[in-house]
């Protein structure tokens, strides 16, 4: 009976999950606290994050509501309108034409084009679709830059006041924030002045921005983006209320340069909220470069059968000329020379005892190291 309880509130929090993948990391401490405060289980430390506070804000609010009292709503970042019809058709359509399967990983390759086309529109730039990932909500898109991008102790600036959920979400991912305190007289943004001393591995911006709504001209932008330029400071901008400007329109940071991260979301403009659907725009050639320098070292390694990837980040290479059983020989990898690869046997319990899997989704600087250590692993079988 206990037991049954547990499920039945854990199936909530796989609720909160996936409807507020947002505020995921949020949903799952308080729900931890909340549904298994007396059983003994281990919380990491770098889970504990603040709490959302507008969510509980929000709450009170429903509870008020539920006494059957009207309360107005000016908490929340939730567009008054409802999705576009157009959009709530084909989803009604899609339930009962189509299985609602997996898609390729990198998003719906139609819906990416379609998002390529928006950049066209809104701003007369060509991004190629390839440069685009569908992620659940802006928010996936964070974990996965956040993630891609940086190592753990990496420091990250971001404007304050600004997005919580930013410091929370890189947080929960053991990075450093950097809060710029940013000025009226800069309409609360962080300009290129401001990150002169400082040592970013990353800076984020958001224009207009959350709480203040102000913008970068293209101006500042320019400079904030020349400044992270020289510092090798990975520049990612949030530009999720692109499309809801009053007297100008918000410069894209892709309008400036193809070197850094755009993220955008269908939660605002398109008030798509509940859909959790949004996007990242990468630089072209961060697959690409890393999957080039795989295909001209791994052959000198001495990892010479594989085909060489048209899609996705792995390459899948057959090493039965060096051993029968992958697991080991990725055991010892990892032991000798800390690098980790995925045996085949993950992909295919037979023929995967001779194959490996390497994922290049990291950095080009880890990329290299991991092929310099994986060399030096090499080395006793080229003898
Ligand atoms: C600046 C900013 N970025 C990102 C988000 C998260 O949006 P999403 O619904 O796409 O996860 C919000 C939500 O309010 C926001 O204000």
């Amino acid at each position: 009976m206990r037991f049954k309880a547990i499920f039945k509130k854990f199936n909530l929090s796989l609720f909160y999950i996936m409807y507020l993948f947002g505020y995921t990391v949020i949903a799952i401490d308080l729900n931890f606290e909340k549904n298994f405060g007396n059983i003994r289980m281990k919380n990491s430390a770098r889970g504990r994050v603040d709490p959302f506070i507008v969510m509980d804000v929000m709450e009170a609010a429903r509870q008020i509501e539920k006494l059957g009292h009207e309360v107005i709503h000016l908490e929340v970042g939730q567009p008054g309108t409802g999705a576009p019809t157009l959009a709530k058709e084909k989803v009604i359509n899609g339930l009962s034409d189509s299985t609602m399967g997996y898609t390729v990983a990198l998003g719906i390759p139609e819906l990416r084009e379609k998002i390529a086309d928006l950049y066209w529109r809104w701003y007369k730039i060509k991004v190629d679709p390839e440069r685009i990932i569908v992620t659940p909500g802006s928010s996936g898109s964070f974990i996965l830059a956040f993630t891609g991008l940086f190592d753990v102790g990496d420091t990250v600036g971001i404007g304050s006041p600004g997005y919580p959920s930013y410091r929370q979400i890189l947080k929960a991912l053991s990075l450093n924030t950097c809060a710029i305190k940013t000025t009226s007289d800069n309409k609360f943004q962080p300009i290129a002045t401001d990150i002169k001393d400082k040592n970013l591995d990353g800076l984020l911006i958001a224009s207009p921005a959350n709480p203040t709504g102000s913008m970068l001209n293209k101006d500042e932008l320019e400079g904030l983006m020349e400044a992270c330029d020289q510092k090798q400071t990975v520049f990612i901008s949030d530009e999720i209320y692109h499309g809801i400007e009053y007297d100008a329109r918000a410069v894209s940071a892709l309008e400036i340069s193809d070197d850094c991260f755009v993220i955008n979301s269908f939660s605002k403009y398109f008030s798509m909220t509940g859909w959790r659907l949004g996007w990242i725009v990468v630089p072209y050639d961060t697959y690409r470069a890393n999957r080039a320098l795989l295909i001209e070292q791994l052959p000198k390694i001495g990892f010479k059968k594989f085909a060489p990837p048209d899609g996705a980040f792995y390459f899948y290479i057959d090493v039965s000329e060096y051993t029968d059983n992958s697991l080991n020989f990725c055991k010892a990898i990892l032991e000798e020379v800390r690098v980790a690869i995925t045996p085949g046997i993950d992909f295919d319990p037979e023929r995967g005892l001779e194959t490996v899997r390497l994922s290049y989704a990291c950095s080009t600087s880890d990329l290299k190291k991991g092929i310099r250590r994986l060399n030096n692993f090499m080395s006793k079988y080229r003898l």
